[in-house]
């Protein structure tokens, strides 16, 4: 497989494109630091059997002219493409962006709208080479409107509205689309948050993707046991929402 991965410097983003390169696809990082981008790539050179080069560019979700040219760059370097992963995205608690409506409106930016915007090129590119797959890492969080991720959750609701939308309207073009939804996932991302029972680790979870992947699958809950917790929580009445803290 022959993908580019948009957020795969650090995290579960970072996971993932370690599980791939080691398994002998052909990776290309998107991401806007460009010192972390080459020392990913260096990182991931040695792991790859067949020590593909892992080439990069600039892309930054908040710049919206920088995704047709990063993608345009990966699939020169590649050849094609048969994959496009976004790991990347945007977190911060709900008191604080209930505070800071400047810093809501970019959390609701870069999660929703201009990742919307990116898939949206990616998806023609993909369609424009046969297909392909769009691998897109959503939440738990947009499953259900809870008092500490109103506003992230929002985000992340939207954004897995559109992800299942775009699956079932390109699937039989040959384009699939996988709405990956992690659980609380020990990164950088939620470093200082206190973790819950089920908190999973960014390994397992890329290992889940990358499995997913394959299986062409739409949805993915990472950790496994997320799909049930949520299930659970979907189906609480509105009463008991109020009441709890979750
Ligand atoms: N960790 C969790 O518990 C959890 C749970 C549910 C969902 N998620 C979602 O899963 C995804 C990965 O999370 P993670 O925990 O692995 O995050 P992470 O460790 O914080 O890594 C986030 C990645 O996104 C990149 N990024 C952030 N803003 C960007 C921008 N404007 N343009 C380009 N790249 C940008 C970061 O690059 P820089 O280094 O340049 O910032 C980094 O490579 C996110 O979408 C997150 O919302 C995470």
């Amino acid at each position: 497989m022959k993908a580019a991965i948009l957020g795969g410097t650090k995290g579960m983003g970072r996971s993932l494109a370690r599980v791939l390169a080691e398994r002998g696809d052909e990776v290309f990082l998107l991401g806007r630091d460009p010192e972390d981008l080459e020392r990913s790539a260096q990182d991931l050179v040695p792991r790859s059997p067949q020590r593909y080069l892992v080439r990069h560019a600039a892309c930054d979700l908040k710049r919206v002219e920088s995704f047709g040219p990063a993608l345009d760059a990966a699939a020169e370097a590649l050849g094609k493409l048969d994959a496009v992963i976004v790991t990347a995205g945007l977190y911060h608690g709900q008191e604080e962006l209930e505070e800071d409506t400047a810093l809501a409106l970019e959390l609701l930016q870069v999660n929703f709208s201009n990742t919307i915007a990116f898939c949206e090129e990616a998806r023609r590119r993909l369609l424009a080479g046969g297909g392909g797959t769009l691998a897109v890492f959503s939440s738990v969080a947009g499953d259900r409107g809870r008092k500490p991720v109103v506003i992230y959750g929002a985000s992340k609701a939207g954004l897995s509205a559109y992800l299942e939308g775009l699956d079932h309207k390109y699937r039989a073009d040959g384009l699939v689309t996988l709405c990956v939804k992690p659980g609380f996932v020990k990164t950088g991302m939620t470093a200082g948050l206190k973790p819950p029972p089920f908190a999973g680790d960014p390994d397992d979870v890329a290992r889940i993707v990358a499995r997913a992947i394959d299986a062409k699958k739409p949805l993915v809950y990472a950790p496994g046991i997320w799909r049930f917790v949520m299930l659970v929580i979907k189906n609480l009445p509105r009463f008991v929402m109020r009441k709890i803290g979750f």
